[in-house]
């Protein structure tokens, strides 16, 4: 693997605009396909040593497993290997960005891999409760090459205006989905096939910084 490049200014651009105007932004090829490779592999030897755990809904005690919400497996990144610390390289680089144009005050990245097995989904949700500062823009970088076209997965952006669907991305390696955690409705589909990405959140601290209220 290179070095990692800088997010291109141009893309990022993009993404910034996508988020001020929509409250989404998707790009098909955002992660570099070398990075994809060695983190989708580092996500399979995961499973294979039975290293990710059943992702559950809600935080602290109000935590539990909701399998007939969500049916992913996952694990928290850690900076444990290089690709890790490349991909929170990118992301810090990206929390740079939307602060500057946006004066967002995000603070803190957390991201987990997310493993999919054939029949799993999430049932559609928000990321993050208005007024309960704290996960602000929400990330899903895929992983799996190759995705089938009849494989499912994927993932439904809705309207937080009518609740229509607005965008239905295919969960392919190099795909990067950014949007507000806390207006943005979204769904992923039940998957035909194993379905890898790691989501990720930007965190505020509630003192500091602005709100985007998307001109939809
Ligand atoms: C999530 C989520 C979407 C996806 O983990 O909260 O909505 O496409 N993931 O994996
Ligand atoms: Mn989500």
């Amino acid at each position: 693997m290179s070095d990692s490049p800088r997010l291109p200014e141009a893309r990022l651009g993009e993404l910034i605009d996508g988020l001020v105007t929509r409250g989404w932004h998707v790009d098909t090829s955002f992660l570099p396909d070398a990075l994809c490779g060695a983190l989708h592999a580092e996500l399979e030897d995961m499973t294979a040593r039975e290293a990710l755990v059943a992702a559950g809904i809600g935080r602290g005690d109000g935590h539990h497993l909701r399998r007939d919400v969500r049916g992913d497996a996952i694990r928290w990144l850690d900076r444990e290997s290089q690709a890790q610390r490349r991909y929170l390289e990118a992301m810090g680089e990206l929390q740079q960005a939307l602060n500057q144009a946006l004066f967002l005050g995000l603070f803190e990245y957390e991201a987990h891999f997310a493993r999919y097995p054939p029949g799993a989904f999430y049932r559609r949700h928000l990321d993050s409760f208005q007024g309960r500062a704290n996960r602000v823009v929400s990330t899903v970088g895929y992983l799996t090459p190759g995705w089938p076209a009849d494989g499912g997965g994927e993932m439904v952006i809705y309207s937080p205006d009518d609740g229509s669907e607005v965008a239905r991305v295919r969960p392919e390696a190099g795909t990067f989905v950014c949007f507000l955690a806390e207006t943005i409705p979204h769904e992923v589909l039940p998957t035909r096939w194993p379905r890898a990405s790691i989501a990720g959140w930007f965190r505020r601290n509630a003192s500091l910084g602005g709100r985007i209220d998307p001109a939809r």
